[in-house]
């Protein structure tokens, strides 16, 4: 029996309406398919907490984390309670640069029975595999003189290891899907970073000669995601060309309720996180109609990721079947609720038993 321990992160908001149903989806698959038991350990960490303790997390919260296999998250933030930047900063972003979390996948596939704002889309299938330490998002730069005379800088890392990183651990992924991998560029732009980039590819994808791989310019890959996004599999960006690819990637699957998200470490020194796209919907938030999709999707990614690719299937099938039976949740046209869509997911997996 193989045993993973889980650190359970509701939050705020819906996560605490959604976390609960993909627990319940997850000890469905265990079960049905035998062989895998999971433990978990809930930490009540969220803007609440805050209010209480001053804190998102206490000092040695990240000790605590350490020593599970996978942390699986809800949303975090509650306006109302916490300044955004404390409540993210405070935790979600503390556990993803504590724990060397320096990749971030997320897919964007058309699901059956969920219609895309896209009006004829044909079946796609994307990985976004995102750098999450460096790249335009390092926290390097500064501001000299104020007023009119005011200079800005904002400097944009890219180191060989975090750029090779991320293209192996893409390649590895599009040979594990059958793929092929697609490089967000923009050489003829960018000076500096981009040729790098650009360059690192090339070497990279010389030890992955079986693999296809196509380099394209972050503002025209950006309209293929719309026109035709069928033809894209595993898409390797920097970290903001990244964050907004998987935005669009989002919004062609037809809700950001659906949307899930890995952050990975690869180094092993530490567990990897689980967590839908979306945020703790305050606006919905007590009414019980929260799409637990994005959740449930997160669970099976949790599931890939420990080897376990046979039961993520089961788990997005039933997801698919469910919504094909037209049991939905209100932001994407149905009338059901969380509870609903969940049982109706569960009963999917349990029929193919
Ligand atoms: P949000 O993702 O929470 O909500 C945006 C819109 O999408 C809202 O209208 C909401 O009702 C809807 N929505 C989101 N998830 C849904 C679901 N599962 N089912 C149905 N509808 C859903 O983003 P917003 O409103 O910008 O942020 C709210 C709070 O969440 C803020 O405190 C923000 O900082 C936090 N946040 C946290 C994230 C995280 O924990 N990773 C990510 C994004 C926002
Ligand atoms: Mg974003």
């Amino acid at each position: 029996m193989k045993k993973l321990d889980i650190s359970v992160i509701a939050g705020d908001g819906i996560g605490k309406e959604v976390v609960p149903e993909a627990l319940r989806v997850l000890e469905t698959i265990a079960n049905v398919h035998g062989g895998l038991k999971f433990d978990y350990t809930h930490y009540p960490w969220s803007s609440e907490y805050y209010i209480e303790h001053g804190v998102m997390m206490p000092k040695n919260g990240l000790d605590q984390l350490s020593q599970s296999d996978a942390v699986f998250l809800g949303a975090v933030g509650d306006p109302s309670l916490v300044a955004d930047h404390i409540s993210l900063g405070g935790l979600l972003l503390n556990i993803r640069r504590g724990f060397e979390q320096v990749i971030n996948i997320r897919p964007a596939k058309q699901v059956k029975g969920i219609v895309s704002p896209l009006a004829n889309p044909r079946d796609f299938d994307i990985m976004i595999v995102r750098e999450n330490s460096e790249g335009e998002y390092s926290s390097s730069g500064g501001r000299v003189h104020s007023g009119m005379d005011e200079i800005v800088v904002q400097n944009a890392v890219f180191t060989k290891k975090g750029v090779s990183r991320v293209m192996e651990y893409a390649y590895e992924l599009a040979r594990a899907r059958g793929g092929h991998l697609t490089s967000a560029t923009k050489s003829n732009g960018i000076a500096h970073s981009m040729p790098f980039w650009d360059e690192v590819l090339s070497e990279i994808s010389q030890k992955h000669s079986d693999i296809q791989t196509t380099n394209i310019h972050i503002d025209a890959l950006s309209a293929f995601f719309i026109t035709k996004p069928h033809t894209l599999d595993v898409v390797v960006a920097s970290n903001l060309f990244g964050d907004i690819l998987s935005d669009i990637g989002a919004a062609i699957m037809g809700s950001i309720g659906i949307a899930p998200a890995g952050n990975i470490n690869l180094n092993g020194k530490y567990p990897s996180m689980f967590e839908p796209v979306h945020g703790s919907a305050p606006d919905i938030y007590g009414q019980g109609i929260a799409n637990p999709i994005g959740q449930i999707w997160t669970a099976k990614m949790m599931l890939d990721h420990f080897g376990e690719m046979e039961m993520g299937k089961i788990v997005l099938d039933a997801i698919e079947s469910t919504m094909e039976s037209g049991i939905k949740t209100a932001d994407i046209g149905g009338h059901s609720n969380t509870k609903e869509v969940t049982d109706a997911i569960i009963a999917k997996i349990e029929e193919q038993a």
